[in-house]
């Protein structure tokens, strides 16, 4: 198995390689290892430009990497491999700028090559558009003749709708001798791919794939877009099939890894990333950001932000709340508006209910944080805890400045900045004592202007 991923991919007008641009979150090179995957191939080698900085690291150890040091062209590209790669067996080839192939085609494409005994099995397509493709020029009989790219072609050769998709099946007995006979005389200078398999003398035998969609090859970012939206609807389609609500597929956008249980809804404009999971009958959005968070069954999640939490069952959480990394909420947890937390551990059924920030915190079981309640964990030099027992009662408007704690049961008095810790079942006032001015603004506005009476 060979994967062609060292084109410049100029159309694209990028920074990045384009095999790493991603599609539906991950890098367009790792779909089409992914497929590869599926055919259990004995070797996968990915040609690759030395010059491109990432592609080493997003193949992370999974294939072997053929450097291409100049970009002359597909047949170039895949000429690249080394004599003791060479096998005599079938040798399968895709390029990495077309991440919607299934593993499954591939598949019943090897197949049909085995079944066959094509020399070159080729999968084709027939599009409506068949524009930047390289048609497949049959003769009068119907057999294949050539593959010819859309700049070398004849204007009747662009009006064919067949085109050339990029996945090979050659046998590398006759594969290998073709590639050394390739020349580059056509309009780009390059030595194609498309040309070895008029040059091997076998039998050549075309396969159309199903769909077409999972054909399409990404030049440039217009296409990058087309690919994510067919590949945001695969997934949406699969969650679907296993049981997900999803009011909106439109405005919905779950990346491939994400996990969801069965009877979830998920409301519109909702984005769930990276690494999720979310349990059985939650509701999720609508707006709901959720990024590599782990969220148990019946969960809440109104118009809020999380990354990196981790939710038990029966959480709710918003609108208008951010779990921050480190945010652990125990079962029956209630965020409610404006609240920030971070690095903190949120015992079951304690109530966060409006505006505060809990940071680098724990928070006993059934405990209620007022509105407004700070936990000033930075000193401006390093951050520390607080803690709080449980079914302790954080008045409105506390500060807590950390490191300090509330003991189980506690009282902290609405208004109060606690710097020194409360034990168990005590009340912590700090704030001075209420003073009453009588007559106060009479005596300021004069005689003039009397209190109103109500
Ligand atoms: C290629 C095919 C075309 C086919 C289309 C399908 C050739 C000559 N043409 O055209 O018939 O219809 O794909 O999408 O093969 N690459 C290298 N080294 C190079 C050049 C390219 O590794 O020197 C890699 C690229 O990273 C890319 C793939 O090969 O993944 C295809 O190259 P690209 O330039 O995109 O070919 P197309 O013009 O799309
Ligand atoms: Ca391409």
């Amino acid at each position: 198995m060979v994967v062609l991923a060292a084109g410049k991919g100029v159309r694209m007008n990028s920074r990045i390689p384009k095999v790493l641009h991603p599609v539906a979150g991950r890098p367009m090179l790792l779909w089409s290892m992914a497929a590869a995957r599926e055919l259990d191939p004995e070797r996968t080698l990915v040609v690759t430009n030395p010059a491109q900085d990432g592609v080493r690291a997003a193949l992370n150890g999974e294939a072997q990497m053929v450097p291409q040091s100049q970009q002359l062209g597909t047949g170039h590209a895949l000429a690249q491999v080394s004599a003791a790669h060479r096998m005599p067996g079938p040798v399968v080839v895709l390029y990495a700028d077309a991440p919607l192939l299934r593993g499954k085609t591939l598949k019943e494409l090897v197949a049909e090559h085995k079944k066959t005994g094509a020399d070159v099995t080729l999968l084709t397509a027939r599009l409506d558009d068949p524009r930047g493709y390289g048609r497949i020029v049959r003769g009068r009989n119907g057999a294949f003749r050539d593959i010819v790219e859309e700049k070398d072609a004849t204007t009747e050769q662009r009006a064919i709708a067949e085109v050339n998709t990029g996945v090979y099946v050659f046998s590398g007995r006759e594969l290998w001798p073709a590639l050394l006979k390739l020349e580059n005389k056509n309009r780009s200078g390059e030595y194609y791919l498309t040309d070895v398999v008029r040059l091997i003398k076998g039998k050549v035998h075309t396969v159309p794939v199903e769909d077409s969609d999972e054909i399409l090859g990404i030049n440039d970012r217009r296409q990058l877009a087309q690919a994510e939206r067919v590949m945001r609807q695969r997934i949406l389609d699969g969650l679907m099939a296993g049981g997900v609500t999803i009011t909106d597929p439109a405005t919905t956008f779950i990346d491939p890894d994400v996990q969801v249980g069965r009877d979830t809804v998920i409301h519109p404009f909702s984005v769930i990333t990276g690494e999720s999971t979310i349990g059985e009958d939650c509701v999720i959005g609508p707006f709901a950001q959720i990024r590599d968070s782990v969220l148990g069954d019946s969960c809440r999640i109104e118009r809020a932000h999380l990354e990196q939490a981790t939710l038990a069952s029966n959480v709710t959480v918003g609108p208008f709340s951010r779990l921050r990394p480190g945010s652990m909420l125990d079962e029956g947890v209630r965020v409610g508006t404006h609240a920030e937390i971070k690095n903190s551990h949120i015992g079951a059924g304690a109530a966060i209910a409006h505006f505060s920030a809990v940071l680098d915190s724990n928070v006993g079981a059934g405990a209620n944080i007022g509105a407004g309640t700070v936990t000033a964990n930075y000193d401006g030099v390093s951050k520390h805890r607080t803690e709080i027992g449980d079914r302790a009662q954080v008045g409105s408007d506390t500060i807590l400045v950390a490191p300090v704690s509330v003991g189980h049961d506690a009282y902290t008095a609405a208004g109060s900045v606690i710097t020194r810790d409360v034990p168990a079942g005590s009340l912590a006032i700090e704030r001075s004592d209420q003073k009453i001015v009588e007559g106060w603004t009479a005596r300021k506005r004069g005689r003039k202007s009397e209190v109103r009476k109500p």
